[in-house]
């Protein structure tokens, strides 16, 4: 090979739908347009991507962040001091965000991807799960394409498939729900998608899913179910275990993730910064919106 910068850094696939380690590269250092350019194809094609042992400062994954677009705050959870884009991802009472979902999905332009950072890891469990949203599509069989296609989903933060799995009276939990809900937010988006750079149909559900358009809850449920395991099924997933310094960087547009409560009481905390998405597009041309 005669680009010598070519062979600094590689990929390894880490499972067969999605996941790939990327190898020779310090986040900690200024990557090249070469470098960055080479992030953002593997993330297309890969869906989500790992580099290892990292050790970024809040400065450093500001900077990372920027390879992948305009970082962004949380709509309702504010930045720890010192930090403008931080959003904490700190287990309470061994638990993090053990149900699945695409990150803040219920405002219309939901982030385009998610770099996540580990700083506390617990001495076992406490990895991170993602799934395919494409493939899941792609795996429908035809009638429930047809369903798909045509469907909308209202995404809600005022949702209650995580937080029930809590104790609500421990007053820390019932904070933070408090603090997640301060402005309600709801947004009609298409179930499916199409991606805006790789053209590929993606599912969009996840757990701030409250309904579907035209369909009574209960019936409306059961067919999210029916969709959501395609995307949940083990084969169509992929799972990290995290070590201290890790970087993870999703396409938050073609997946959706899990974090299993499998820690026990074990302290877990990594940091997150999103940035900017586009507003979903349907098949059929029509974009998603504040409902
Ligand atoms: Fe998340």
């Amino acid at each position: 090979m005669t680009n010598t910068t070519a062979v600094q850094f590689g990929l390894e696939k880490v499972g067969a739908r999605l996941g790939a380690v990327i190898h020779g590269m310090d986040a900690r250092q200024s990557l090249d347009a070469e470098q960055q350019s080479f992030l953002r194809d593997a993330l297309l094609r890969h869906k989500v991507i790992f580099l290892r042992h990292q050790h970024l400062d809040d400065a450093q994954h500001e900077i990372l962040s920027r390879v992948f677009g305009e970082p962004i705050r949380h709509p309702t959870i504010p930045a720890p001091d010192g930090t403008d884009f931080i959003f904490d991802v700190k287990s309470r009472h061994g638990r993090s965000t053990d149900s699945w979902h695409t990150d803040v999905t219920f405002v219309p332009n939901y982030p385009k991807a998610s770099i996540l950072r580990a700083v506390q890891i617990p001495p076992y469990g406490g990895g991170t799960i993602w799934a395919n949203t494409a493939t899941a599509y792609d795996d429908l069989p035809e009638p429930l394409k047809a369903l798909a296609d045509t469907a909308w989903a209202i995404h809600s933060n005022d949702y209650d498939t995580n937080f029930h799995k809590h104790d609500a009276r421990k007053e820390e939990i019932a904070d933070f729900r408090a603090a997640f809900v301060s402005t309600i937010y709801r947004t009609e988006h298409p179930v499916v998608r199409v991606h805006p750079e790789t053209g590929e149909r993606t599912l969009v559900l996840g757990h701030f899913v409250v309904g579907l358009r035209g369909i009574p809850t209960r019936q409306a449920n059961r067919i999210v179910e029916i969709l959501q395991d395609y995307v949940t099924q083990i084969d169509n997933t992929v799972i990290w275990r995290w070590q201290p310094g890790d970087v993870a960087i999703w396409d938050n547009r073609a997946t959706q993730h899990y974090a299993p409560a499998d820690f026990d009481e074990e302290g877990r905390h990594l940091r997150r910064i999103t940035v900017e998405g586009d507003i979903p597009v349907s098949i059929d041309g029509r974009q998603s919106r504040p409902f």
